[in-house]
């Protein structure tokens, strides 16, 4: 991507302004491969752009922005308007050119030369016995082997985990292993060697035990912790009245279940680092979203104090959660401590899909009842969540779905039970949404249902039940301001109404084809095409228009949740931004830094950014739960308002003057003229600085799950277009439109870029993707949505300022994926009738189903 042709460059201006480029992983493929197209054929269509690129994955875009960049650049299109970088305009990413150039620094990048390379012994087995054998000898023992590694050489605690009382994944198996993938060993030692080793030689003996594969045999099998009696690691319940009354004293009752699958991550990036020992401290060059709780994670495992480690992390070829939880971190770390060398470690794309987490599979069973006016009334939710092997973030998963479950709606009484329960399966972790995306999936069809029950538009029982100002959540909570589902609903009216009679005309013209087709068949008969057209005329393709909502409170359900971000003006005048929020490509350096320098008033381009880095940044937090843009975008707009606080008093100026930071001094213009003063000398490297803490104001939970466990919700709604081929099973969507409410759009670019991006994740969740342990292990196998996939997404951003957010502005990036397989799920059973059960939703299964039918 480095390509120094003109072409190369109207490639990279093109993604950059199209915010084609999210995490970059897959950039360099994608520019490699438009340029090769371009200079083939310099004017393609679109179709011809989506063949070209159709080799290269992406898992962040939703392809529609690169395809578009790709289009732009090869008609030599006006790129959009330069953007001035104030709240609200759509700065292409601060950190977007090394992407665009391929000399971004991912995971696997920045090692030293040199450094010794590490490689994990994992288990073949889901649950085994294991003993090793004779460690000094054998494979020590090769040419260029350095170190092995065991439990033995942990210096600490031999565990990490992610929420405390959980921690309980042991950085190496101890004689038991519980799932495939798990780590028993690692070996440590020169890079040509450790390429060529081969790890299967290595001296282990596996006794397999008998696995408990699916939640059903683990509620009946014997604990895989001793403490977790029946594998239930941990329940959550929300209960607000008497749901089961209200379902009683109903007119219509509706009920569903669902069974979903585990969802890789599937990033582009697999987990990859170096760690090395400076000055008697550890560093490690990690890809990560959460650098904080990585070092205090890894201070129990290696039995040092917190300030002996410095997490710097590197570029992240995406996350979506699973980088919330430690991976190579333990291993370089434990490998640099023992050699004393630089330690590099990148794991292949079988071993990241192995042994990283999950999206948590669901056995879902929902009731609702509502009355014949169309209200709701009440709703029960029981969800079975499988949380793998060990804990990960299967307790948050267990607390946040029943707060969700009843989607964006006034649902008077309510009762929602879940359990996370261990098998001998990967673990189950973060994945955007936290299981409220398999709760969604059930509780948005089961809404289409009751809709159709009573004979009411689907778009508008959603509406008339949409929750509004004033009305308690499920929870009990009541906004004031903030929510805007209505208003994202009622924004899916006029394509709701267009796409309706689309599909309504589309199929009564394709039946008048198929009628005259059958007319001439018979009378010229001929046999076979009569055949044909029955077949046709039984209706082989049908199209269909689904609508589905969601919601999700942004950041930690009920728990403190700071984020700090500090800045500085050198003596020079140049302000400093240290910004600790990891961008994983949704775009939080950009978003901060505009959100700071609108706080500040100066230009963004005036600011230079620091990223994240313990020694140099103070904790922002995790990179999770849709919480950047709202907690640490608050805690930067503090940051900034304290130093331009400074400045005016330093000017004695109007607290609307113009500040203007230079060499030595500050000058503010007001009403009164210009003002100047001299930057005071410091101690440290700034005259002026600031440090800003943001909390969100949240209540716990009692018992019945009331409280109120977030400041925000943000709210969505997506309607999808399918066409199903009733003979294959298949189904392609065809269109989405996505309305959103995100309170103000800091920068829209990069909001729309989240939201198609979403939107294919969705997809896949949908319709393809089923990670399934020893046999899908790789992207051949495990299939995520390619750029033929993905349809064109239609974006509808609405601004209604939340009262807590940074000029008021909400999360988005757990949002985007919400509704959209309810939306198609819903899309599907309006062209054909089926009752989605059982996720994906494959060809086989929706094949079945329509035989089932028949
Ligand atoms: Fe394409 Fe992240 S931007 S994989």
């Amino acid at each position: 991507a480095g390509l120094t042709d003109a072409l190369g460059e109207s490639l990279r201006a093109a993604f950059a302004a199209h915010g084609a480029a999210q995490c970059g992983a897959c950039t360099p493929g994608m520019i490699i491969a438009a340029h090769a197209l371009l200079t083939a054929q310099p004017r393609p269509d679109e179709a011809a752009v989506r063949d070209a690129l159709g080799g290269v994955l992406c898992r962040c875009t939703g392809y529609g922005r690169i395809v578009a960049a790709v289009l732009a650049a090869g008609q030599g299109a006006a790129l959009p308007a330069g953007a001035d970088g104030t709240v609200g305009s759509p700065v292409p990413r601060l950190d977007g050119a090394a992407k665009l150039t391929g000399a971004e620094a991912f995971g696997d990048d920045v090692a030293p030369p040199g450094a010794l390379v590490v490689r994990v012994v994992r288990s073949p087995h889901a649950h085994s016995g294991f003993t090793l054998g004779d460690l000094a000898g054998g494979q020590a023992r090769h040419p260029g082997v350095v170190a092995v590694l065991t439990a033995a050489d942990v210096p600490g605690l031999n565990a990490f985990g992610v929420i405390p009382g959980f921690i309980d994944q042991p950085v190496f198996a101890k004689a038991l292993v519980r799932f495939r993938g798990e780590a028993v060993a690692a070996v440590v030692g020169q890079a040509q060697a450790m390429a060529a080793l081969d790890l299967g030689d290595f001296p282990v003996t596996w006794t397999p035990l008998p696995a408990l594969s699916s939640m059903a045999q683990a509620l009946d099998g014997a604990p895989l912790h001793g403490l977790r009696p029946g594998n239930v690691m941990c329940r959550g319940l929300v209960r607000r009245g008497d749901a089961e009354a209200g379902l009683q004293a109903s007119d219509e009752v509706v009920s569903l279940t669902l069974e979903t699958a585990f969802v890789e991550h599937a990033y582009i990036e697999p987990e990859a680092g170096f760690a090395e020992v400076v000055a008697g401290r550890v560093h490690i060059h990690a890809c990560t979203q959460a650098p904080g709780m990585d070092r205090d994670s890894l201070a129990q495992v290696l039995a040092l104090p917190a300030d002996a480690i410095r997490i710097v992390p590197t570029a992240v070829g995406g996350g979506f959660g699973a980088k919330l939880d430690l991976s190579v971190q333990p291993y370089i770390a434990l490998a640099a401590l023992r050699t004393g060398r630089a330690c590099r470690m990148a794991y292949s794309r079988s071993e990241s899909m192995q042994s990283t987490t999950k999206r948590h599979p669901a056995q879902i069973t929902l009731t609702i009842g509502a009355g014949r006016d169309g209200r709701l009334r009440a709703m029960t939710f029981d969800g079975d969540f499988n949380t793998g092997a060990y804990a990960s973030w299967g307790p948050t998963v267990a607390n946040r779905v029943p707060v969700h479950a009843s989607g964006p709606y006034l649902m008077p009484a309510y009762r929602a039970r879940t359990r996370a329960i261990h098998t001998h399966n990967p673990p189950s972790g973060a994945f955007r949404g936290f299981g409220v995306p398999q709760a969604a999936a059930a509780q948005e069809q089961a809404l289409d249902l009751m809709a159709d029950r009573l004979g009411l538009d689907r778009l508008e029982m959603r509406i008339l039940n949409a929750l509004d100002h004033g009305q308690p959540t499920v929870t009990g909570q009541v906004f004031a301001s903030g929510l805007g589902i209505r208003a994202c609903l009622t924004a899916l009216r006029p394509a709701w109404a267009a796409e309706r009679k689309a599909a309504q005309d589309w199929a009564a013209e394709r039946a008048a084809a198929q009628d005259h087709a059958a007319v001439c068949a018979v009378a010229q008969d001929r046999a076979a095409d009569r055949a044909a057209a029955g077949a046709v005329a039984g209706g082989r393709l049908r199209r269909g228009v689904g609508v589905a909502a969601g919601w999700y409170g942004c950041g930690n359900t009920s728990l403190p949740n700071p984020s700090t971000i500090r800045a500085g003006v050198t003596a020079a005048g140049q302000v400093v931004l240290h910004q600790g929020a990891v961008d994983i490509g949704q775009g939080s350096t950009t978003v901060i830094a505009q959100i700071f320098a609108q706080a500040l008033g100066v230009r963004l381009d005036h600011v230079a950014l620091l990223g994240a880095d313990t020694d140099l940044t103070p904790d922002a937090g995790k990179t999770s739960a849709s919480r950047q843009t709202f907690v640490s975008g608050n805690a930067a707009l503090r940051a900034g308002a304290d130093l331009r606080a400074q400045a005016l008093r330093l000017t004695n100026a109007a607290p609307d003057a113009v500040l203007t930071f230079g060499p030595g001094q500050v000058t503010a213009r007001d009403a009164g003229g210009l003002h100047r003063a001299v930057l005071p000398a410091g101690p440290g490297p700034y005259a002026l600085q600031a440090a800003g803490t943001y909390d969100p104001p949240t209540r716990p939970l009692d018992a019945d799950g009331q409280g109120e466990p977030y400041a925000q919700f943000g709210t969505a709604a997506h309607l999808a277009v399918v066409e199903v081929d009733m003979a294959l099973g298949t189904v392609k969507v065809l269109r989405m439109v996505a309305a959103h409410d995100l309170g103000r759009a800091i920068n829209p670019l990069l909001a729309q870029g989240q939201i198609e991006g979403g939107i294919a994740q969705g997809l896949g969740m949908a319709l393809m993707e089923d990670y399934l342990p020893g046999r899908t292990e790789n992207l051949h196998d495990y299939l995520i949505p390619t750029i033929g996939d993905v349809p064109q997404v239609e974006t509808i951003l609405i601004e209604d300022p939340d009262p807590h957010g940074p000029y008021g502005a909400k999360g988005l990036g757990e949002h985007v994926l919400i509704p959209t397989a309810p939306a198609i799920l819903n899309a599907v059973r309006d062209a054909t009738g089926v009752v989605t059960t059982r996720l994906p939703l494959t060809p086989t299964r929706l094949r079945a189903a329509l035989e089932g039918q028949a």
